[in-house]
C-alpha cells in the first residue's frame, strides 16, 4: 500500500496504476474506486473498503478530519484520530493508496475558496441542526472526486443525508463518478458503528443502544396497524423519541420522518409507501445519528 500525502502524489501515482489497468485489467471490473473517510476506522468504513475492492481494480481510502464540516471547534478538536491502527487496518484489506493530506494541501493559505451549497437536501434533518456542515461535506468531497478522478465512490447510509447529498451534486455538476450507498453496519445490540462510539461512557453506551430500538419499535408499530389507510408521523415520532429518552442521559435533536428521495417531511405514511426515519441524539454531550427505511 502506498500512503501519500500530496495530491501531486496522488495524482501521479495513480496515473501510472489507471494506465497498468487499462493495458491488461478486467474488463468487468471499474478501475479506480474512493472511499473518503475522517478515519479512526471501524467496521462500517472496512466494509465500503470491502465492496470497494470488491468492484474496482484499484481502491484509494482517503483520511482526512476535515475542518469545514464541523460547525462545532470542540466536535473538530476532539475528534478522534488514531493513523497507525488505521494504516495497519488498511494494509491488512489490501488498499492500493491510503490518501492523507493535512489542511494546508487540502486548503492552501493563499486559496480562495469556491463555496458549495445543496439548500433544497439540506433544509431539515442534520442540515437544519449543523449550519453550514453539508457546505463543507460537499467541498471537500468535490475536491477528493477531482483530484482522485475515480470512477466509483462508496458511501454509507447511516449518513443518508450526506448520501443523498454527495449523490445529487455528482449528478448536478456532470461528474462521471457513481455513487453508491452502503447498508449501515451495526454493533451486536443494533447501536450503528460510529468513530463517535469511542467517546461513549459505559453507561452512555448502554443508553445509546436505545436509539436502534426505538427506530426499529417504529417499523413495528406500522406493521401492527395494516389494514389502516394511513398513521400520522408525529406520533410515530414522539413514540420512538420517547424509548429514547427514557435513557436519562439521551436527549433527542431531532425526529423526523421524510420523503425517501427528496426528505420533504411527511405527515403521515401512506399505505404502499416508503418513507425514513431518521434521529440524532445527544446521548451524553456525544452526538449520535441513525435513520433507517419504513415500509408501510
Ligand atoms: P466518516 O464519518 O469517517 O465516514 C466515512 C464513510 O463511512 C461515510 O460514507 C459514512 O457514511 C460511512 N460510515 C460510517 N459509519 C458507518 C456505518 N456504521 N455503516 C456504514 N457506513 C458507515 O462521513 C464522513 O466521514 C465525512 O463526512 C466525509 C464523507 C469523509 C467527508 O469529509
Amino acid at each position: 500500500m502506498k500512503a501519500l500525502q500530496s495530491k501531486k502524489e496522488l495524482r501521479e501515482t495513480l496515473h501510472g496504476l489507471r494506465a497498468q489497468f487499462e493495458r491488461k485489467g478486467n474488463p468487468n471490473s471499474a478501475a479506480v474506486g474512493l472511499v473518503p473517510t475522517m478515519g479512526f476506522l471501524h467496521e462500517g468504513h472496512l466494509e465500503l473498503i470491502r465492496r470497494c475492492k470488491e468492484e474496482c481494480a484499484i481502491t484509494v481510502v482517503s483520511i482526512f478530519v476535515n475542518p469545514t464540516q464541523f460547525n462545532d471547534p470542540s466536535d473538530y478538536e476532539n475528534y478522534p484520530v488514531d493513523l497507525k491502527r488505521d494504516l495497519d487496518l488498511l494494509e491488512k484489506e489490501g488498499v492500493d493508496i491510503a490518501f492523507l493530506p493535512n489542511a494546508v494541501e487540502m486548503y492552501p493559505e493563499n486559496q480562495i475558496s469556491v463555496q458549495m451549497s445543496l439548500p433544497e437536501l439540506t433544509s431539515n434533518l442534520c442540515g437544519a441542526h449543523r449550519r453550514g456542515h453539508f457546505d463543507g461535506v460537499l467541498l471537500v468531497v468535490a475536491k477528493f472526486f477531482n483530484i482522485v478522478d475515480p470512477d466509483r465512490a462508496y458511501f454509507g447510509l447511516k449518513d443518508y443525508q450526506q448520501f443523498l447529498v454527495i449523490r445529487t451534486m455528482a449528478r448536478s455538476l456532470d461528474l462521471s463518478v457513481q455513487v453508491i450507498g452502503c447498508e449501515t453496519v451495526r454493533e451486536e445490540d443494533g447501536l450503528a458503528m460510529s468513530s463517535r462510539n469511542a467517546r461513549l461512557s459505559e453507561k452512555a453506551r448502554e443508553h445509546a443502544a436505545l436509539i436502534p430500538r426505538a427506530l426499529n419499535l417504529v417499523q413495528k408499530t406500522l406493521n401492527d396497524r395494516k389494514g389502516r389507510y394511513s398513521v400520522a408521523c408525529d406520533e410515530l415520532c414522539e413514540i420512538a423519541s420517547d424509548v429514547i429518552e427514557s435513557g436519562t442521559l439521551n436527549q433527542v435533536e431531532y425526529m423526523e420522518i421524510v420523503d425517501p428521495d427528496s426528505l420533504k417531511k411527511l405527515d403521515e405514511i401512506q399505505t404502499d409507501r416508503t418513507a425514513r426515519i431518521a434521529t440524532a441524539v445527544f446521548c451524553d454531550g456525544v452526538r449520535l445519528i441513525d435513520n433507517r427505511p419504513l415500509h408501510f
